[in-house]
């Protein structure tokens, strides 16, 4: 599910351009300006890695750059924060989900 307009914030996203990304090695559209993490959720994604311990799934945490349980690796960059990235068209995304490691 995504929001396009917000009913306190200034804000509309109806006009902003459709771009593609891969998660996984999946394809995913996102919208131009919008986190990597936002996009991920808009795409019905809701768990980004399961836990070194336990192995249990996780998702966004603290959306603000502090936790990182949102890290990933981004164009071949490991631990980049992801609701702190702006996803970008053809940007690759991986997580420790992804089989391709
Ligand atoms: S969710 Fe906490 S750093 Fe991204």
């Amino acid at each position: 599910m995504r929001l396009y307009t917000h009913p306190v914030l200034d804000f509309d996203a109806r006009s902003r351009k459709t771009i593609h990304f891969t998660f996984n090695g999946r394809l995913l559209e996102a919208l131009d300006g919008e986190m990597v993490a936002a996009a991920l959720i808009a795409n019905d994604i809701a768990v980004f890695r399961l836990s070194e311990r336990l192995h249990e799934p996780r998702g966004i945490f603290c959306a603000i750059g502090r936790c990182g349980d949102c890290s990933m690796r981004v164009d071949g960059i490991d631990n980049v924060r992801i609701c702190q990235t702006a996803v970008a068209e053809g940007m690759v995304v991986q997580s420790d989900l992804s089989p391709e490691g």
